[in-house]
């Protein structure tokens, strides 16, 4: 039995590509006395971590360089224990890394009820992404009925979300998102009542008009121009979410800064947003969700890779902002052990 794990070659520049990245073999690691391994089925990957390896996140203040493995989130299933609280068999989520095993202490790490949604679920809609959304639409904006809420990078696991609570909540929510065909999957599936592509000629023209009364709300996954332009169908006292920078993860030099004359003329309350202040909201996020994802109300959407040889391909389609959903790598079958 070996280990897979996937490091950099190089530090990154730019826009990651897959040969930024390379595949490592190793022996399988034997959990040390109140440690266990866990066979990763599903690896997150997720826009922070183009920050954490440039060394611009919480998660990690030193760039990664070449021989460095990515950290990232995994679902996965226990194969060896030696923790007294983690037995062989049970399905968790851990930060796991670029990786197809990973140890765990039992530190950072959740058993997860695959009764209630599937294994990979746990990362996206009912994982950090979801209780973002959450974080978003219900604890900072408090969307309520007859409001209007607009959404960018509308498809994603946050932005898809922000949106469907939303609409439980009665109010409307109008996406933004990259092409045609993803504001096709953003209305259809997700509800929204609109959704405008911000990559077609007349953006802000076809914004405005799908917002004739302006929004609410903005959720803003994006930064830079795209925030700017979203002050432009903000009410007068609207809200501004500030969830997320997509605009300059890759490259922050090239950011522009808002102009504070926007919010001013708008009168706009804007909330930053850091999903780990929400931790204590887990549980009712969590309740409240899986129970919609049964009851057919809340949908979610995966984009997959299949293989830890894909996870830099993968990873750079996600911050080339080519997703269609939630960015996961299948690592191996989901199969309950000895079947
Ligand atoms: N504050 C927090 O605690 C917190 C927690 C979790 C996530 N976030 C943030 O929330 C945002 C959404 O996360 P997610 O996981 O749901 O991601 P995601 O939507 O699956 O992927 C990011 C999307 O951003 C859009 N995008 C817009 N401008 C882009 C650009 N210049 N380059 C690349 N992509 C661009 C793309 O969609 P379109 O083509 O449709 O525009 C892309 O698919 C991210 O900014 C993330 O960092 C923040």
């Amino acid at each position: 039995m070996r280990n897979h794990r996937v490091v950099l070659t190089r530090s990154l520049a730019g826009v990651p590509d897959a040969g930024d990245f390379r595949v490592v073999d190793e022996p399988l690691p034997e959990p040390g006395e109140g440690e266990f391994l866990v066979r990763h089925i599903y690896l997150s990957l997720d826009p922070y971590q183009r920050s954490a390896m440039a060394g611009r996140h919480m998660l990690g203040r030193q760039p990664l360089v070449a021989g460095d493995m990515p950290a990232a989130e995994t679902a996965g299933q226990v194969v060896r224990s030696r923790h007294p609280a983690y037995g062989e068999g049970d399905y968790v989520r851990h930060f796991g890394g670029w990786q197809e095993y990973g140890l765990s202490t039992g530190e950072r790490t959740e058993r997860v009820d695959t009764s209630l949604a599937p294994l990979s679920a746990w990362l996206g809609v009912l994982g950090m992404p979801g209780l973002t959304a959450w974080a978003s639409a219900i604890e900072l904006a408090g969307v309520h009925a007859g409001q209007t809420v607009l959404v960018s990078a509308a498809l994603g696991p946050v932005g898809s979300l922000v949106g469907q609570l939303a609409i439980q909540r009665g109010a409307e929510a109008v996406g933004i998102a990259g092409s045609d065909e993803k504001c096709a999957i953003v209305t259809r599936e997700f509800g929204f009542c609109a959704c405008v592509n911000h990559h077609r000629d007349g953006f802000l023209e076809a914004l405005r008009a799908a917002l004739p009364d302006g929004a609410d709300i903005y959720h803003d996954n994006v930064g830079g121009q795209m925030l700017a332009d979203a002050f432009s169908v903000l009410k007068v006292n609207g809200t501004v979410i500030l969830c997320g920078l997509m605009e300059r993860y890759n490259d922050p030099a090239r950011s522009k800064p808002l102009d504070l004359a926007l919010p001013i003329m708008k009168r706009a309350v804007m909330k930053g947003l850091v999903v780990s202040d929400f931790e204590h909201r887990r549980p009712v996020f969590e309740a409240t969700v899986a129970a919609g994802i049964r009851a057919g109300q809340i949908r979610y959407r995966e984009d997959r890779a299949a293989g830890i040889g894909q996870a830099g391909a993968h990873f750079s389609r996600l911050m080339r902002g080519e997703n269609l959903g939630k960015a996961l790598v299948v690592l191996g079958p989901e199969r309950a052990l000895g079947t």
